[in-house]
């Protein structure tokens, strides 16, 4: 067999199953634990959850590739989502984007040599009372400023 979980996802995993015995609803907690195991869901980790779930890999591409917020390909150490939309817009999204573009020297999509970041632009991310906001890895940050995006990188390092 490839790729595998580690004992304790496998053990997420069942709790997923047992808690969502029609496998079709277990199929989103089971991809974000993929994810969050693997760093980005691959085409062996589809196959995986093929066979753990007993779905069909067309499936599970189908519903990984709707969600943006599954990657599908490796991604760095930490994976930067500024939200884009409408309320984060009007409060400086795009100005505080270009920001981080600059102090990591990456655009849109791109990840760091080192592989530690990787920065993307995302729709709604549900926090707008927050705005403007980001997103790291799982943690949510805002409402942002220059000075509130420095210390959260040194924070990162
Ligand atoms: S518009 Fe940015 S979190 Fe909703």
């Amino acid at each position: 067999m490839g790729l595998e979980f580690n004992d304790s996802a496998k053990k997420e995993l069942e709790r997923i199953k047992a808690r969502y015995p029609e496998r079709q609803a277990a199929l989103l907690p089971a991809l974000y634990l993929a994810q969050r195991e693997f760093g980005y869901v691959s085409d062996e980790a589809i196959k995986y959850l093929a066979q753990v779930l007993e779905l069909p890999k067309s499936r599970i591409y189908g519903v990984a590739s709707f969600y943006t917020m599954f990657n599908k390909k490796p991604v760095g150490k930490y994976f930067i989502q500024v939200c884009a939309n409408i309320s984060c817009a009007m409060m400086g999204a795009d100005g505080l984007f270009d920001y981080l573009s600059s102090k990591l020297g990456i655009k849109e999509g791109e990840t760091t040599k080192d592989g530690k970041y990787t920065l993307c632009k995302v729709e709604c991310l549900g926090a707008c009372g927050e705005a403007p906001m980001m997103q790291v890895n799982e943690k949510y940050y805002g409402p942002l400023t220059r000075e509130k995006v420095d210390k959260i990188l040194s924070e990162l390092k």
